[in-house]
């Protein structure tokens, strides 16, 4: 446990602002169980730091009153939370049985040999990140497909899936060019 503890970071301050502590105390309030605030609270703190790096989910244990080995076990369990900054645009590409059966992870190469990174990683600009779906996005009868921050994309071919590298690659450079 003190390895867990010395690796995330000591128990002293930490990267959450007054507000987001405070929320997380609110939060610590309302459960009658205080380790049923775990989870809402790591998001209060993602939703501030836009990712949890260990010393958030240290900061987040001690808040709420559990180990840090806890906050850590579930931080890393859901796919919802994210230990590492993510890209301005997230390409989730569904690979789960009905999408996999038509192309899901030949789209997902193609993309990830487009973007030039692999999949489960962001681009070193920061600007986009590629997953595989860990569940069916429920569009099963339009696959392949996959989801471009909140916008479906289906029926995905080989041209059209190149048609989406092109336009991700497009905002990345006008994302450069404007800075
Ligand atoms: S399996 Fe891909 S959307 Fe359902």
């Amino acid at each position: 446990m003190d390895e867990v503890r010395s690796e995330m970071g000591g128990t002293e301050g930490g990267p959450l602002s007054s507000a987001t502590q405070e929320a997380i105390r609110a939060a610590v309030r309302r459960y009658p169980k205080t380790r049923t605030a775990l989870l809402p609270s790591l998001k209060l703190a993602q939703a501030e730091l836009t990712f949890l790096p260990p010393a958030a989910v240290a900061q987040v244990a001690d808040l709420v009153g559990v180990s840090h080995a806890a906050a850590w076990e579930l931080a890393t369990f859901y796919s919802m939370l994210h230990l590492e900054p993510e890209g301005k645009v997230i390409v989730d590409v569904c690979v789960q049985l009905p999408c996999a059966l038509r192309g899901g992870e030949r789209l997902l190469q193609e993309l990830a040999q487009g973007l030039g990174i692999l999949a489960g990683h962001t681009t070193t600009d920061g600007q986009v990140t590629l997953r595989r779906t860990p569940e069916c996005l429920g569009a099963c009868h339009r696959a392949p497909m996959a989801r471009v921050n909140d916008e479906y994309r289906e029926n995905l071919t080989p041209e059209s899936a190149q048609q989406l590298v092109a336009e991700l690659n497009r905002g990345r450079g006008s994302q450069e060019d404007a800075a």
